[in-house]
């Protein structure tokens, strides 16, 4: 009888470890237009899918079920590489943002007395790491426990920033938990700023707005834009403005109203200053989608978060399963540091000096209500 029991309860515990185990594996994803091959990952755990490749470490799909367990792909993207290649993938579905996460004013910053020149694509400004981000390249990839480690040695002078760069981004996956994990390090003093641009629908890819969502972010405070869509350089209180999401909101209950700050950005476009965030991982925001019951919890050591509501998906994509992705279709959350940073001294240094190591992470959290 005992012997039963003890069984039993071994038994049990076996089933649960492997339930938690995340497997995973690799198929290839066509070529680059130079030949480079391009591989697709598929990292599965017991709750959730997610699909990562080599160009530009984007994550290509995301499965996570709903309250009634039904599992549905809830982020942005296309079925195949030729679609991110020929497209460019303007929108940046999914992918790894470097060196620069958002803008940097007239392409231009000085550091340690030297002024920089970056390529202008957005406007007056350098976006998103300039007109070859790392987005587009094809990183290396390796397998490791739970999931890949993703490499890339961005040379001197890349996109106009100054040092050679090792970045190492991990992606792991346990339970309902994807976690990255962005690491560099640099042989000359230069600037940084990661993140990952995934553009969430939770009631699924393709399935309306997201309007309806919910959204909560742990900041009493935002950084403005000016028409640019550069900060100003002030951190103003979200207290009795649209900007307000320290208690969970309907995105779309406020977006609308008359206020310069949605007007310059056609809806919500800002970065939020994470309240108390002092470099460990903390809570910053949520995404509850009542209808599905999904929930998405964000987690990171970044002191920002970028909140962006899709506001130029325009209907001129369409992506997986031939849905055409229209305004508001997805959100983003990038976790990162300031836009516009080295631009602005009173904003916490994006600076990476030699001897450094540059380590931030972010955890999404899939799970329902
Ligand atoms: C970020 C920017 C937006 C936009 C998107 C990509 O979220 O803040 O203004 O450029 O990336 O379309």
């Amino acid at each position: 009888m005992k012997f039963a029991i003890v069984l039993l309860a071994f038994m049990a515990i076996t089933v649960q470890a492997q339930s938690e185990l995340t497997k995973v594996t690799k198929q290839p994803f066509g070529k680059m237009p130079n030949g480079t091959p391009v591989e697709l990952y598929t990292l599965k755990s017991g709750q959730v899918e997610v699909r990562i490749m080599t160009y530009g470490g984007i994550v290509q799909s995301l499965k996570a079920p709903d309250r009634n367990g039904k599992d549905a792909d809830i982020v942005l993207g296309f079925d195949s590489l030729d679609q991110y290649v020929k497209t460019g993938n303007p929108a940046y579905f999914g992918a790894i943002i470097g060196r620069f996460a958002n803008r940097i004013a007239h392409g231009k910053f000085t550091l340690d007395g030297k002024v920089y020149t970056l390529p202008k694509n957005d406007g007056d400004n350098s976006l998103h790491g300039g007109l070859k981000g790392f987005d587009k390249v094809v990183w290396n990839a390796k397998e490791v426990k739970d999931g890949i480690e993703l490499t890339h040695v961005s040379k001197d002078g890349d996109q106009g920033y100054p040092g050679t760069l090792s970045v190492v981004v991990r992606y792991t996956l346990q339970g309902n938990e994807l976690r990255i994990d962005y690491s560099a390090t640099t042989d000359k003093d230069t600037v940084l700023n990661l993140t990952n641009h995934s553009y969430f629908n939770l009631a699924g890819q393709g399935n309306g707005n997201i309007l309806p969502e919910e959204v909560k972010i742990d900041a009493s405070r935002y950084t403005p834009i000016d028409a640019s869509m550069i900060p100003t350089g002030e951190l103003a209180p979200v207290a009795g403005t649209p900007f307000d999401f320290r208690k969970l909101t309907v995105i779309g209950a406020r977006i609308n109203e008359s206020n310069e700050q949605l007007h310059f950005a056609k809806g919500y476009d800002d970065n939020w200053v994470l309240d108390g965030h002092n470099g460990k991982l903390a809570t910053a925001a949520e995404v509850y989608d009542r209808t599905t019951g999904r929930v998405l919890t964000v987690l990171t050591t970044e002191p920002g978060i970028q909140f962006y509501t899709g506001n130029f998906l325009d209907g001129t994509l369409t992506g997986k399963d031939g849905r055409v992705y229209k305004k508001h279709y997805g959100l983003t959350l990038e976790t990162q540091h300031y836009p516009d940073s080295p631009n602005h001294p009173n904003f916490p240094s994006t600076e990476l000096k030699p001897g450094q190591r540059f380590h931030e992470v972010t955890v999404l959290r899939f799970s329902t209500r």
